[in-house]
């Protein structure tokens, strides 16, 4: 798989910088909340704006949009078009899905407009729609050509979007250890400022588990669904940000490694009073876990839709031993859904 070419910048950048004939498809969001950034779009003769979110990756809705996109571009030489998506990872993973099938593939240019994007979901190549309430269940291997991580634009997002981007920050820290680990485990506070100093090591660390397994072939890859397996099943339940469902199911990972005898007690201790840590626990993940039959039976939907099963009630679930060192087993759905009701019991046995 290509490498995408990251470019780090204050500003937004020059669209003559970004391609030849450009199609800007963009969350509708930026130009409201951005005045920069409306007349920054005003320089690209196509434009595509969109509405964010789940529904925008519903196969359904795809046949419209991909017609008006065509449309839209009837003049332009396949050769010369360059698709320049600027959103957060619901318009990356829409905007790449049409660059890798527009004229059979065009350059893509992603811009991440939100912490999780510019952290995890621009990198890495997937794109996807949604099928029905089944995240993800079509999409291609397509990596942008070029990343544009826009200082500018990431900082004018609302506080709120910070503990979004943490969950991926965490996650892909966990997984590589070493100084990414050690640096922000200490961090009390994890604001926009904090994200963006870690954002270069945290790509980097992304990178490094993709180059090993870039179209999910070896397995090896299947680690960055650390925290995913029970963070997608609260993301469609209770229709949660993607990045703070998977907050909650970090937790629900580290705690299931414990009582699995993954991780030691002693290095689990450590991990849990890192000053970070602090960031992550929330009452809120405990009112969500819930035992009641009628969710556990949405929750047992939700998992056996997992494209990461291995056989019909199996799925490879990824714990941590320590950080920097992962281990992913298989365990049946209903493991799973045992380890939800002994998590609830012993938050409420306090
Ligand atoms: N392709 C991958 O590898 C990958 C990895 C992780 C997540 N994802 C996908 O990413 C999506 C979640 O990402 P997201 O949370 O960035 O989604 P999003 O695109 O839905 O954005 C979240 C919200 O932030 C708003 N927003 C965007 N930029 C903003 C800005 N600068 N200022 C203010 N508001 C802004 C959007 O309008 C939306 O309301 C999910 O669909 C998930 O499946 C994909
Ligand atoms: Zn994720």
């Amino acid at each position: 798989m290509k490498k995408s070419a990251l470019l780090f910048t204050t500003e937004l950048p020059r669209p003559a910088d970004l391609g030849e004939e450009l199609l800007l498809i963009h969350d509708e969001i930026l130009p409201r909340k951005s005045k920069t950034f409306k007349k920054w779009m005003a320089q690209f003769p196509l434009r595509y704006p969109v509405k964010a979110g789940e529904s925008l990756k519903s196969v359904q809705n795809f046949p419209e949009h991909i017609t008006k996109i065509v449309k839209l571009c009837e003049g332009a030489s396949s050769r010369r078009l360059t698709v320049v998506v600027a959103g957060g990872g619901s318009v990356g993973d829409f905007g790449g899905f049409v660059a890798s099938i527009l004229k059979r593939g065009v350059r893509l240019v992603h811009m991440p407009s939100t912490w999780l994007s510019a952290i995890d979901s621009a990198h890495g190549g997937k794109t996807a729609l949604n099928v029905g309430s089944a995240k993800n269940q079509i999409g291609t291997f397509y990596p942008a050509d070029k990343i544009v991580l826009s200082r500018s634009l990431l900082m004018a997002q609302p506080d709120a979007r910070a503990f979004e981007g943490f969950g991926e920050l965490l996650k892909i820290a966990l997984i590589a250890g070493g100084p990414l680990w050690r640096d922000l485990s200490k961090e009390y506070e994890v604001n926009a400022t904090v994200l963006w100093k870690y954002l270069s090591s945290a790509i980097n660390a992304k990178y490094k588990v993709v180059a090993k397994d870039p179209e999910e072939k070896s397995g090896h890859r299947h680690i960055l669904n650390l925290g995913h397996t029970l963070g997608h099943v609260l993301e469609t339940q209770y229709e949660l940000p993607h990045g703070v469902a998977i907050n909650y199911g970090l937790e629900f990972a580290l705690r299931f490694s414990l009582h699995k005898k993954i991780i030691t007690p002693a290095e689990y201790e450590k991990l849990m009073l890192s000053p970070v840590m602090g960031y992550l626990l929330s009452p809120v993940r405990d009112e969500l876990l819930q035992t009641k039959e009628s969710v556990l039976r949405e929750f047992r939907k939700q998992l056996l839709s997992d494209k990461k099963k291995t056989s019909s009630e199996v799925l490879r679930f990824v714990f941590l031993k320590k950080p920097g060192q992962c281990v992913v087993r298989e365990v049946s759905v209903d493991d799973i859904l045992v380890e939800v009701c002994r998590q609830k019991e012993d938050e409420l046995n306090g």
